[in-house]
């Protein structure tokens, strides 16, 4: 263990593009086990975002798959091949393989502790209410269902994110629960982090960067060798290493992409009071191989399910073992990372009292924090704001944690006529704000608008014409807080445009 058995690991990754649909319903049938057996039975606990990626994803690769999950009204959606949330290319395979019948999905513990070789266990790990901490009680109940009911030998397998230490935890929980149940078959347990992103779960799944194994024996490793057998035969490099190093490579990994957004972010901060384009010191910066271009885009910041939450968690883990310091420095993120909203209302306000009353008027620097100034209020209230995009990330619905929903809300709240359009994310944002108005096209949220706010970068939003958007609003000004629209064809068509991470200067900018 602790070993590295792939050494391609700067090699640059060439997979070909995931195929779904009919085309991959010749996907093989995996190779026998090992010992000639028949192939593994996978089930995977928790058909949420991951789980249910996971449990398609492991159909696709020829197995034989039970997904399973408390909530009955989830399972027999799936069952009927309807999945709760946009990701492209899932619902291909969930029909295909449910159609097939390789996979299929239960409530029922029993039913998977006596089918199954292998349990995934891919639960969530919110943060607690009010907490920075993760809320662990799905885990901790996954692994003591599973414990109480798995007849036959097998290995459990963490996918969810946790804090450091919780494999060891739970390696005893499974054991004394095991114990008391006093069933048939032995049990263990493995810690194999999931890396993928919403978006591109299901090519992050089937074709991965690389593939970490926390693993306490040769047997678990040879069961996992097993079941990424294709991924491992096509080159991906393998990471087999302790609960520890496995668990603490996910949250490591994500405060690392967050400091890197975060950082330029901070960068933001200076050239929008002394100029320069941030697009290009990053441009800059990345073609150095050390640092590389990826995730320096500066904008409205991060957001969503996994980097705000897991930050908060790893500094609350740390701070329980007596580390106080050691994470210190990803508080400054988070708040970096806040403080973009703060920016993008206090722009709102700088670009409508220009627009309106012909000067720049600042917020105040009291506008930190999520509640409106005085002063913003004032500028803000009773103007028509477009808002395109509330998701946060594009090719996505969701909303969790998402800056550009937070932005809206805040605008809304200050006073501000807001128009909300996502291409996929109005239903899940009415939940969380209904009193939001959302509209269901472009070109009605810009109708009669003040002002237009570019939030998330869907490709719709960066392929808008300048003239049919001006023509359609009542005052010619543009917010990119994603910095993805190119300012010439916008100041040609008399646009007033600001971006994040530029100095706002509508009197030499046109
Ligand atoms: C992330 C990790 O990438 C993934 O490996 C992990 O398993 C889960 O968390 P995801 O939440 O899907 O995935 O989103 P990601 O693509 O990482 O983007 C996170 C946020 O950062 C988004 O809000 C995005 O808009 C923002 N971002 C990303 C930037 O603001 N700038 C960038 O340059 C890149």
């Amino acid at each position: 263990m602790g070993h590295v058995t792939n050494p391609a690991i700067d090699a640059v990754q060439t997979e070909p593009a995931v195929r779904t649909g009919t085309a991959a319903s010749t996907a093989p049938r995996p190779e026998s086990a090992a010992g000639g057996g028949p192939p593994l039975r996978v089930s995977v606990v928790g058909t949420g975002y991951l789980g249910a990626t996971h449990a398609a994803c492991m159909a696709e690769l020829g197995f034989e798959v039970l997904g399973l999950d408390i909530d009955q009204a989830k399972i027999d959606a799936l069952t009927r091949g309807e999945l709760p949330f946009h990701e492209p290319g899932l619902p291909e395979l969930l029909t295909q393989h449910v159609q097939s019948g390789r996979l299929r999905f239960t409530t029922s513990y029993e039913e998977v502790g006596a089918w199954a070789d292998v349990h995934f266990i891919g639960v969530g790990t919110p943060q607690k209410p009010g907490e920075s901490a993760a809320d662990l009680r799905f885990v901790d109940a996954a692994v003591r269902s599973l414990a109480e009911h798995i007849t036959r030998d097998a290995l459990i397998v963490g996918k969810s994110t946790v804090p450091v230490g919780t494999a060891a935890r739970l390696k005893d929980l499974l054991a004394s629960t095991r114990q008391a149940a006093g069933l048939p078959g032995t049990v263990e347990l493995a810690w194999n982090p999931e890396f993928l992103r919403e978006g591109y779960a299901v090519k992050d799944t089937l074709t991965p960067d690389r593939l970490v194994a926390g693993v306490e024996s040769a047997h678990a490793e040879d069961i996992l060798r097993q079941v990424y057998a294709k991924s491992l035969a096509e080159g991906t490099p393998w990471i087999a290493t302790d609960f520890e190093t496995a668990e603490l490579v996910k949250v490591a990994a994500n405060a690392f992409l967050a400091t890197k957004i975060s950082f330029i972010n901070a960068f933001s901060e200076i050239t929008e009071q002394v100029g320069g384009d941030i697009g290009t010191l990053a441009d800059a910066i990345g073609h150095d191989p050390r640092i590389g271009r990826k995730f320096l885009n500066a904008g409205v910041g991060f957001g969503g399910g996994c980097l705000p939450k897991d930050i908060r968690a790893l500094q609350a883990r740390v701070s329980e073992l007596g580390l106080d310091r050691t994470m210190r420095f990803l508080a400054e993120m988070d708040d970096i990372n806040l403080r973009r909203r703060d920016r993008v209302v206090d722009l709102a306000v700088q670009v409508l009292s220009h627009s309106l009353h012909g000067s720049v008027r600042v917020a105040g620097a009291d506008g930190a924090g999520s509640v409106p100034s005085p002063a913003a209020v004032e500028i803000l209230n009773g103007a028509k704001i477009a808002i395109l995009g509330v998701t946060f990330k594009p090719n996505s619905d969701d909303v969790r944690d998402s800056p550009a929903l937070d932005v809206a809300n805040r605008l809304y709240t200050a006073g501000a006529e807001v128009a909300v359009y996502d291409p996929k994310g109005n239903a899940n944002a009415a939940k969380r704000f209904p009193r939001l108005g959302y509209v269901n096209t472009l070109a009605k949220a810009v109708i009669g608008a003040d002002l237009l706010i570019l939030l998330t970068e869907w490709d719709e939003f960066r392929q808008m014409d300048p003239e049919d958007i001006g023509r359609l609003m009542d005052r010619r000004t543009l917010i990119d807080a994603r910095n993805v629209l190119d300012p010439s064809p916008w100041h040609a068509a008399g646009f007033t445009h600001a971006a994040l991470g530029h100095r706002f200067a509508p009197d030499s900018s046109g």
